[in-house]
């Protein structure tokens, strides 16, 4: 991996990714402008700007979710720390999505991978999942149709499941997908996330099941196709739609590397307030502008690596004809740089108004996460596909 200059791993992600070579790497395909348009309409800007870039079997998906039929979407969070911007996306593309289409969303909290690939302390790794949890809880799934699991405090449904899938991962699967595990817990994780994936069609039976995520975890879902494919449990491949990174405030690449641990690098947190977002994107935001106003007036600026149109691109202007004209008059210079930092930090900024009033007016935490879990029935179904019928808790 290291000779084509970049790596990306669930748990490193370094140099300067090329995402053509990657889908070659992962053998995942790009997707089309046929798929495109079966989104159903409005569709995301993520989808229609192609930050969801690749996909695996997201026609089957599709299909179901255009026909009314059974369809599911898994994405969860690694809770190693506080949230920021590109944490939360894939969580309101999923609720989009449900809106729309009715899909079921599971969330899986993976708790315990976090606490074996950082160091950090069991009681830093859970003060982090119950904070996650509440902007989690923010973003205002529908109850009826979404299930919250965190695999520690859910471990009742998550380890058989888990156990079952654990026995098809050798080691050198994992050395080859991953690199060197940090412990035997690492090791252990990915029949873990194989279970995250799998649930829904463990809870409610065989159908099409969509993983909107990073292209840096397309390794798991590789892992649990692997899985799946087996045909043990009679189960689809999980499909997956993989999406670019949302540029770091100092230029492409992803938003804080927090899994590689050496980075310093300002985000915009879920809890940053109007000032402190217009300070960090005014400070911080890589900007594609000429160094001084009468050069850029004559030259103009480059959007295409410009954090704050990136920005605006990938998910804060909706609007194509506004998107279309800022990126005409920043290209002919008649809009300088410090105007499309403005523009970008107050959309940001009003969108985390939004949601972090949704966050104050929640309940307790437990009281929330109640209409979320698992039923039992929920639980004892998974249990069953796997063949677990054991003891109850
Ligand atoms: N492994 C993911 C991360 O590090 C979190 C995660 C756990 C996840 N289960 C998942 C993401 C299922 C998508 C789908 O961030």
């Amino acid at each position: 991996m290291t000779d084509e200059g970049f790596t990306v791993t669930p748990y490193t992600v370094s140099g300067e990714i090329d995402y053509e070579k990657l889908l070659e790497q992962f053998g995942a395909d790009r997707l089309t402008d046929e798929q495109i348009a079966r989104f159903p309409e409005p569709r995301h800007p993520l989808v229609r700007r192609r930050v969801f870039y690749a996909e695996r079997d997201v026609d089957r998906f599709l299909r179901a979710a255009n026909a009314g039929e059974r369809h599911s979407i898994v994405t969860g969070r690694g809770p190693s720390g506080a949230m920021h911007l590109g944490h939360i996306v894939p969580l309101y593309f999923a609720k989009h999505v449900q809106q729309q289409t009715n899909a079921l969303v599971y969330i899986p909290f993976s708790d315990d991978e976090k606490y074996f690939v950082k160091d950090r302390s069991l009681e830093e790794i859970g003060a982090q999942t119950r904070d996650n949890l509440r902007d989690l809880l923010a973003v205002g799934f529908d109850p009826d149709r979404t299930r919250i699991v965190v695999d520690t405090a859910d471990a009742d449904v998550v380890y058989p499941l888990a156990v079952a899938f654990a026995t098809e991962v050798t080691q050198s699967t994992f050395r080859a997908t991953y690199g060197d595990p940090e412990n035997i817990g690492h090791s252990f994780y990915p029949a873990v996330q194989a279970a995250h994936l799998l649930l829904p069609q463990l809870v409610a039976g065989r159908h099409p099941t969509l993983v909107p995520i990073g292209i840096d975890q397309d390794p798991h879902v590789r892992v649990c196709r692997d899985i799946a494919a087996k045909q043990r449990y009679d189960l689809d491949k999980p499909g997956a739609l993989l999406s670019k990174f949302l540029p770091s405030l100092e230029g492409p690449g992803k938003m804080s590397s927090s899994d590689s641990g050496s980075d310093t690098a300002p985000t915009i947190l879920l809890s940053d307030d109007r000032d402190t977002v217009l300070e960090k994107i005014h400070t911080h935001a890589y900007s594609g502008g000429r160094s001084t106003v009468a050069e850029h007036r004559t030259h103009g600026g480059d959007p295409a690596v410009d954090v704050s149109y990136q920005l605006l691109y990938s998910f804060f202007e909706n609007d194509d004809d506004r998107l279309d004209r800022i990126a005409r008059e920043y290209r002919d210079g008649s809009l300088l740089s410090g105007e499309l930092k403005e523009m970008a930090a107050d959309a940001i900024a009003s969108f985390l108004d939004a949601h972090q009033r949704r966050r104050q007016q929640l309940d307790s935490l437990e009281t929330e996460l109640e209409r979320y879990r698992l039923t039992e029935r929920e639980r004892e179904a998974a249990h069953r596909r796997v063949g677990y019928t054991h003891l109850k808790p």
